[in-house]
């Protein structure tokens, strides 16, 4: 049951939080002094990319939840007046553009989390900054291709069925356990892609997960969740968890409750995962506009030597 308040009255998500203050464990040493958001993917910090797909989707009024080396993070969205300065005396407008890119992208803000007690917790700490609208949630190590519209799909699908949205995807039986999984319905007439989640896990076995549909990291919620999350206790892990969150919202009736599921089908890369990592600096390395056909010509005579096809091992 997910009509809750009349179209008439939903409003549009407006505003987006990227949580970022996770430990990256699964990437160190390399996340030990730097947030996995900010490693680059090409030539841009993940999390760049992340705040460009929310301004795109028209959510770019952000608040970025960061922890340890926040320092990074807010740099890269401040102005770097010395190197503007050196960049301009050199008459480099090609690099000066693309630094002021970075500061001029959205109206990005900043928030501490002090503790890195759960995506769940993460997203509480927004609360402030949201107030009481509907809001999207973009994981800032998690990139959505450019070229796909998933964001904007999940905020159209807020308005029309109000309560949460998740975006969901395929993905092998035996990777279900890295992800929160959903149990799903067809809606009635609905001929979109758009699901009813009748339930949510967090990370279960094959054995014990309910599909293939893998929660991945975009989400537009209404924000009744700031409530549940308040009284949501530490679960799988002894974080607070979104899911174990969004699972009560899905069960619940009144305002603002259910939640309904995007199935994505187009490209996504977990940069906090090293093998995936590689794959999208690769992938959007071929596509780059300076270098792209280069590196690719290069990667498909690589490919053919001893080396690229592993005959030639080395550390
Ligand atoms: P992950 O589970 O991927 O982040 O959280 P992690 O804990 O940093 O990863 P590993 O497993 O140790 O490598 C998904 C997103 O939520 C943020 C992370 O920064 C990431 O963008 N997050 C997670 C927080 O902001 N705070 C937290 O307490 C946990």
């Amino acid at each position: 049951m997910t009509e809750s308040t009349t179209p008439a009255v939903r409003r549009r998500a407006r505003k987006a939080v990227i949580p970022a203050a996770g430990l990256g464990t699964r990437f160190l040493p390399a996340t030990k002094a730097i947030p996995k958001e900010m490693l680059p993917v090409v030539d841009k910090p993940a999390i760049q990319y992340v705040v460009e797909e929310a301004v795109r989707a028209g959510v770019p009024d952000i608040v970025t939840i960061t922890g340890r080396s926040k320092a990074s993070l807010e740099d890269h969205f401040d102005r770097h007046w010395e190197l503007e300065q050196a960049l301009e005396r050199k008459g480099d407008e090609k690099r000066l553009k693309r630094v002021r890119k970075s500061n001029d992208l959205g109206d990005v803000h900043f928030v501490r989390q002090g503790e890195p007690k759960g995506l769940g917790h993460a997203v509480l700490i927004g609360k402030n900054h949201v107030g009481d609208e509907p809001f999207a949630v973009l994981l800032g190590d998690d990139l959505i291709d450019e070229g796909d519209h998933l964001l904007e799909e999940m905020i159209e699908a807020q308005l029309k069925h109000g309560g949460s949205v998740v975006a969901l995807m395929e993905v092998p039986a035996e990777q279900i356990n890295l992800y929160g999984c959903a149990e799903v319905e067809q809606i009635d007439g609905e001929t979109s892609g758009v699901v009813r989640v009748k339930g949510l896990v967090e990370k279960p076995s094959p054995e014990e997960a309910p599909s293939n549909l893998a929660i991945i990291g975009r989400y537009v919620l209404d924000p009744s969740i700031f409530e549940v999350l308040e009284r949501t206790e530490p679960g799988r892990g002894g974080e607070i968890q979104l899911t174990d969150a969004l699972q009560e919202r899905a069960n619940a009736t009144g305002d603002g409750a259910g939640v309904v599921g995007v199935v994505f089908k187009g490209n996504r890369y977990d940069t906090g995962d090293r093998l995936d990592y590689l794959k999208a600096v690769v992938r959007l390395g071929v596509r780059h506009h300076d270098f792209g056909d280069d590196f690719r010509s290069w990667l498909q005579e690589w490919v053919t030597t001893d080396e690229g096809k592993g005959n030639e091992k080395r550390a």
